[in-house]
């Protein structure tokens, strides 16, 4: 069994339940094995680099892309997975466990928890229950997704080479969104990058969180309208607006598909080099000719860069490679 946080490497071992424990330097060290990730991939054998590993999926929350891709990331790598959907219903959790209990009885039959759950610091919680195995936190709530942003980062970086000076367009839901606050907290740590949040008032960020991020070294400028958008972008960030996150189904009928992205403006406001991303699932928010633009993504190279990554991060963390 494995020993939590171990001095040999900034990743053996460790837990990731917020991309604030990320630096550039480290960022880089994982985008640096994506190629090989993406290699393994497009072989038809899979690799040993985590013969003997077992990993827990536990999710609270509905999930495809994060599960699957972190499913097939262990596979791709040679270790197993041990897949626990809707623990509330088809767990000891229904008959009265505690959550701290669920994730010790986890960890003594695996090497790593992947955790999405539907509160704010579930995974730190989870970290601090797992005495011997690390946690990855696949989405808390309206808290963060580090492994989104940093599929989100590479997707970026792979197109312009570079994760500073550029501008982005954020849109939807950037009250409860939280692979938008990860992607802020990401973009954050290097220098020269302006955001415009286009939402409806009632879905700007919280002022807990817009205090945090000002902060920080990254220009955040809130806009209410689509003619307030800059027309020199180098990403749009589209959104859904979280349904589940809304006390009553009126008020999210309210502010629901107010901003939708449209071949109309893109034609206004995109420039040539312009990409168009969303962390999926999309609910009405992008018209689907948009699909056919061949600056969207959302639908390529970024769901597909969420396995490379998730391969690359899984055997940093259990020293499948150093
Ligand atoms: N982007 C994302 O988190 O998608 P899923 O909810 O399908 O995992």
């Amino acid at each position: 069994m494995a020993v939590k946080k171990s001095p040999k490497s900034p990743f053996l071992n460790q837990d990731i339940v917020s991309f604030d424990q990320l630096s550039p330097t480290l960022i880089k060290k994982i985008f640096s094995k994506v190629p090989r990730m993406r290699t393994i991939s497009q072989n038809a054998k899979s690799s040993d680099m985590l013969k003997g590993k077992i990993v827990v999926l536990l999710f609270y929350e509905p999930s495809s892309r994060t599960f699957a891709s972190f499913s097939a990331a262990v596979k791709q790598l040679g270790g197993q997975t041990v897949e626990i959907i809707d623990p509330t219903n088809f767990s000891s959790i229904s008959k009265g466990e505690t959550f701290e209990d669920t994730i010790r009885t986890f960890e003594a039959y695996s090497d790593l928890i992947v955790l999405r759950h539907p509160e704010k610091r579930a995974a730190k919680k989870a970290a601090e229950a797992a005495k011997f195995v690390p946690i990855i936190n696949a989405g808390d709530g309206v808290g963060e997704h580090p492994t989104q942003a940093l599929l989100d980062l590479y997707t970026i970086y792979e197109k312009f080479g570079r994760l500073d000076n550029l501008t982005g367009v954020m849109a939807g839901d950037i009250l409860n969104d939280r692979t938008i606050h990860s992607l802020i907290r990401g973009l954050s740590l290097f220098k020269n990058n302006t955001l415009y949040l286009l939402s409806p008032k009632k879905l700007r960020l919280s002022s807990s969180d817009m205090s945090e991020f000002t902060k920080r070294k990254i220009e955040l400028i809130e806009i209410y309208d689509y003619k307030d958008m800059p027309k020199n972008a180098d990403f749009w960030y589209w959104t859904r607006v979280q349904k589940e996150r809304f006390k009553t189904k009126k008020e999210y009928e309210k502010v629901k598909n107010k901003f939708v992205l449209t071949p109309e403006l893109i034609q206004e406001y995109a420039s040539l080099k312009t990409i168009f991303m969303h962390p999926l699932r999309r609910v009405g928010e992008i018209d689907e000719e948009v699909d056919r633009d061949r600056r969207a993504v959302y639908l390529a190279s970024q769901i597909r860069n969420g396995m490379y990554v998730r391969m690359a991060l899984v055997a940093l963390v259990l020293g499948g490679i150093k």
